[in-house]
């Protein structure tokens, strides 16, 4: 699964707020990661997302939102990526090379911003399957480790193959030239898996409510003046963690209303 790079192609895109594709990587038959070149007036916050896509069979752009999984200060922009067989678009996204473009609206929103929540000491990452983009940008941002003493990524997938794109993310971040020190032993990574065995299994929320994963991290247990949390996953996950959260006295918050937890879908429907 070695990097292909942009090459032979044309470099400058054709269609309006097209950018080109730099290079792809696939981790799985259901999940891929790729970059595009980010348009020059294009800012963000890590953990927002924007509507990107292929043009459709009508001529008509065919648009979903994506988070996007590198942190502000990349030069890049890094997606990462579900293939739904007969998705309109990921059945087709799945299959761009390098020197390919893509649409990309340059219209970052989302409610997954450290701006939306009150100061504290944890921040807690919550993600099932490619629910981990938004944090794929936030746990490279340094801003993050300026507010928060520590950082606790909990990502849970069926199986292990689909916890190695945020494996080697997290694997990579500790010698990372830019923000490796920045990092250094701040961020904590909870990877389990469900439905194949693993050093660590269980859903985060059995491993919330149990208390296992505070035992584990040697944490205390959640509580509303030192912990904060973002969500990311199906509506039922979100639904089933906002009530844990809430147990241990959190509420929700919003950009205009920070609090101690946000939550947003990481994608809508029932989930393949
Ligand atoms: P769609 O018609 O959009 O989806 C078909 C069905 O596939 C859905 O009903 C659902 O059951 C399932 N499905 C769709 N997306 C996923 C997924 N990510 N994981 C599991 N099942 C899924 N998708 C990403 O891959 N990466 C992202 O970073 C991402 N960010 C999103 C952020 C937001 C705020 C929202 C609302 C969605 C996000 N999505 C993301 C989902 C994305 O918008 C599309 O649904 C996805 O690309 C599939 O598009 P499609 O046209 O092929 O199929
Ligand atoms: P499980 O295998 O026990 O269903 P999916 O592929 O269905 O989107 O699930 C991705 C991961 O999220 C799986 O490990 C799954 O566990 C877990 N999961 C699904 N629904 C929930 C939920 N409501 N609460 C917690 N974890 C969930």
């Amino acid at each position: 699964t070695a990097m292909s790079d942009a090459a032979e192609k044309p470099a400058k895109p054709h269609l309006p707020d097209a950018q080109i594709v730099q290079s792809v990587k696939h981790w799985t038959d259901r999940l891929f990661s790729f970059r595009v070149a980010r348009p020059k007036t294009l800012r963000f916050r890590s953990g927002e997302f924007v509507m990107i896509g292929l043009l459709g069979e009508t001529g008509k752009p065919l648009l979903r939102a994506y988070s996007i999984a590198s942190p502000s200060w990349d030069e890049e922009l890094e997606f990462y990526s579900i293939k739904v067989p007969d998705g309109p678009l990921t059945s087709r996204l799945q299959h761009i090379q390098p020197g390919d473009e893509i649409i990309l609206r340059p219209k970052p929103v989302g409610t997954l911003v450290v701006d939306a929540l009150l100061p504290g000491k944890r921040l807690w990452f919550l993600a099932t399957g490619t629910g981990l983009a938004p944090f794929a940008s936030l746990m490279r941002d340094p801003e993050v480790y300026e507010k928060f003493d520590q950082v606790i990524m909990m990502h849970t997938c069926r199986q292990v193959a689909e916890l190695e794109y945020g494996r080697q993310l997290v694997e990579g971040l500790r010698d990372d030239p830019l923000i490796g020190e920045i990092v250094g032993e701040k961020l904590r990574y909870y990877p389990t898996t469900t439905r194949e065995e693993f050093s660590h299994m269980g859903r985060v929320t059995d491993n919330l409510a149990s208390g296992k994963v505070f035992t584990d991290l040697g944490l205390p247990k959640m509580n509303p003046e030192e912990d904060r949390a973002m969500v990311c996953g199906s509506l039922a996950f979100n639904v089933d963690v906002k009530a844990i959260l809430e147990g241990f006295g959190l509420r929700e918050g919003a950009n205009s209303d920070p609090k101690e937890f946000v939550v947003e879908k990481a994608f809508v429907g029932d989930g393949i």
